[in-house]
């Protein structure tokens, strides 16, 4: 059994204080980029560059980082997603304590997401890519997309919550789960 979980206690240490920084700086900087979009450039470009070195840091804390925090942990191949999907179609997923199959998808999503927008932000500031069509149109076509996949995102965290009757909200604050039970994945 990994260290961070620890037996005889009803709540263990899953988010370390790294990752719960990192999401909520990440979800401001977001936001700001978003709101200030085609209307205040040097709030933008401030909080999307921002946004990029989040996604940077988060690069270096998945392949050294805190167990749950890691790559190798939560990332699944296409069937282990699907599988998980169909479970919960049939309302039989199985509980996590890290990030659940298609959680981590979604992660990798938003990470590939972000970054491709801050890429195709900075380069619009470029001599070599300034007022270059594809990417002036990719840097919106992200920029806009991704309120679909922040939206799948809440609604796959509110499920997961309600099917596992727990908080995830409040875990990504906290840092701590409900300890797993024998039918959890660890
Ligand atoms: C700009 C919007 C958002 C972005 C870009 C975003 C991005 C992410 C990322 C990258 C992670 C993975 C954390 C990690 O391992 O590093 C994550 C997890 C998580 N996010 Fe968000 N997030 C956003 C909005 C929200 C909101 C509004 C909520 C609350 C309703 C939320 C709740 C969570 C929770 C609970 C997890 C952990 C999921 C789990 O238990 O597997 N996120 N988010
Ligand atoms: C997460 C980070 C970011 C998000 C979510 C984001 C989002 C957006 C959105 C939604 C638009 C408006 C597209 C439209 O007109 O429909 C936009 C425009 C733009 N963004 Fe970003 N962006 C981000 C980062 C950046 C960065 C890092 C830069 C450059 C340093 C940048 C430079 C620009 C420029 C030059 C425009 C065109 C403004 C205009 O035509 O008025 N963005 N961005």
């Amino acid at each position: 059994m990994d260290a961070t979980v620890s037996t005889g206690k009803s709540l263990v240490k899953v988010w370390s204080p790294y990752i719960r920084l990192f999401h909520w700086l990440l979800v401001l900087c977001v936001a700001v980029a978003w709101l200030s979009s085609g209307e205040i450039m040097k709030v933008h470009e401030l909080a999307g560059y921002s946004a990029g070195i989040l996604i940077a840091s988060r690069l270096i804390a998945g392949l050294l980082g805190s167990r749950y925090a890691r790559f190798r942990q939560f990332v699944r191949g296409p069937g282990a997603v699907t599988e998980y999907l169909a479970d919960v179609a049939h309302r039989r997923e199985r509980r996590y304590l890290g990030h659940n199959p298609a959680g981590g998808a979604m992660v990798l999503a938003l990470l590939c997401c972000v970054a491709g927008i801050a890429l195709t932000g900075w380069m619009q500031t470029t001599d070599a890519y300034w007022g270059v069509a594809w990417v002036e149109d990719t840097h919106k076509i992200l920029g806009n997309g991704i309120l679909v996949l922040i939206g799948l995102h809440v609604g796959g965290v509110l499920l997961a919550s309600l099917r596992h009757h727990e908080n995830l909200v409040r875990a990504m604050v906290t840092g701590r789960k409900r300890a797993p039970s024998r039918d959890d994945i660890a």
